[in-house]
């Protein structure tokens, strides 16, 4: 992973040069990037639907990816990754709304790409647990109407576990929410926000929230010129040590980008998550410590600040930040293809 990382002033220096990449406020683009080495298909988009709903991508066939990114919902778990005791997952599922708009995956930005990312979640033994290539692979080829799906997505290739993670994540790049009353504010129409969420917006401004989550996404700038598909955009949380919130939340406990590059500067060092659709995906931050919006935006002010918002301006910043929430495309559930009088679990 190249990182990518630069601090809050410099952040501002850059902003002023007003390179487009690094503009405050920007509409969701009615379409993300799409890369060369995976360009969406019909055949491709519906077989990752198919796999994305089915359990039996899982080694027990006990979850399905829609399990804990549930999509008839915010694209999250709601904090229920952490009730799946087996498990034990530390952190917090994210939304997979818009999630192509990003330039990294996972909290702490380990994963360049959504098919990387789905190669890893396939064989982590927390998640999937599908143990090795061949034993996924064998599986799928059992079931005849995925060896018609894979044959009709991937014409003269086989069942492989990089085309599957290639049709997972063409599915995931359709999970747009697009057209939030923010977007229509930003494209024109003034009307579009009341004057609390407006005044919501300024004080998301001027408290310095933008510094760090700006752009598309308010996550940093979008894949593009300015940042390259797979480079992070990651900032320092907590950047104020020392109060409560911290002991409270346990915000120590986890050293996020500092686990996978074990470069002593990353520690505490996160990807600045999106914030679009961020008034469905409770519990907050990346181990889901943080029950309600309200206090999420007291925590970030305490300690990325300490600048004191009164509670009247937690609640403006809150009705902002619930503009932001798209439009959900109606979703159909997907027929999977059955193994008649058999079952594959075991
Ligand atoms: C048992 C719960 C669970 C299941 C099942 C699951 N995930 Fe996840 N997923 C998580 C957690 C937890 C994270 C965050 C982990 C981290 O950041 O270290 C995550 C992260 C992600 C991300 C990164 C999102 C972002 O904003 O960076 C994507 C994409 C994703 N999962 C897709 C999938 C797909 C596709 C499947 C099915 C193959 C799936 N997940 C199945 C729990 C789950
Ligand atoms: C210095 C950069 C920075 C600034 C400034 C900043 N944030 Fe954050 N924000 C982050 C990072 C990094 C995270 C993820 C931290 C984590 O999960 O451990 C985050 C997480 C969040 C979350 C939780 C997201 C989720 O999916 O759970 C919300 C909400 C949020 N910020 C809102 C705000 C608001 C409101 C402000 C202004 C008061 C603000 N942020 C200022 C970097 C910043």
């Amino acid at each position: 992973m190249r990182s990518f990382f630069i601090t809050l002033v410099s952040i501002l220096i850059i902003i002023s040069q007003s390179v487009y990449a690094f503009e405050y406020l920007q509409p969701l683009p009615d379409k993300p990037i799409f890369p060369d080495n995976n360009l969406q298909t019909e055949e491709k988009i519906t077989l990752g639907k198919q796999l994305y709903f089915d359990p039996r991508l899982s080694l027990k066939g006990d979850v399905s990816c829609n399990t804990c990114h549930n999509l008839a919902a915010g694209g999250d778990d709601d904090g229920a990754v952490f009730n799946m005791a087996d498990r034990k997952i530390k952190r917090s599922a994210p939304s997979l709304w818009n999630v192509a708009y990003l330039s990294t995956y996972f909290w702490d930005a380990r994963a360049e790409s959504l098919e990387v990312q789905a190669l890893e979640h396939l064989f982590d033994p927390k998640i999937m647990d599908m143990g090795s290539s061949a034993f996924l692979e064998s599986r799928l080829k059992s079931i005849p109407g995925y060896v018609i799906a894979f044959s009709k997505a991937f014409p003269n290739e086989k069942i492989t576990t990089e085309n599957i993670a290639m049709a997972l994540s063409a599915f995931e790049r359709t999970l747009i929410a697009h057209d939030s009353r923010y977007d229509q504010y930003i494209k024109g129409n003034k009307s579009a926000l009341n004057e609390k969420e407006k005044r919501g917006l300024n004080l998301f401004k001027n408290k310095g929230c933008l510094g760090c989550h700006f752009g598309v996404n308010f996550a940093g700038p979008a894949p593009g010129p300015a940042l390259k598909m797979g480079d992070a955009f990651y900032e320092l949380m907590p950047t104020i040590r020392g109060s409560n919130y911290e002991s409270k939340y346990n915000f120590l406990d986890d050293q996020g980008v500092y686990h996978h590059t074990l470069d002593e500067e990353h520690r505490l060092f996160w990807r600045v998550p999106p914030l679009r659709n961020i008034a469905d995906t409770a519990p907050y931050f990346h181990n889901g410590a943080v029950k309600n919006l309200h206090e999420a935006v007291r925590v970030m002010d305490r300690v990325q600040f300490n600048y004191g918002v009164n509670e009247q301006e937690v609640d403006d910043i809150v009705s902002f930040l619930k503009t932001l929430t798209g439009i959900y495309p109606p979703m159909t559930l997907p027929r999977l293809p059955e193994t008649e009088g058999a079952t594959l679990i075991n």
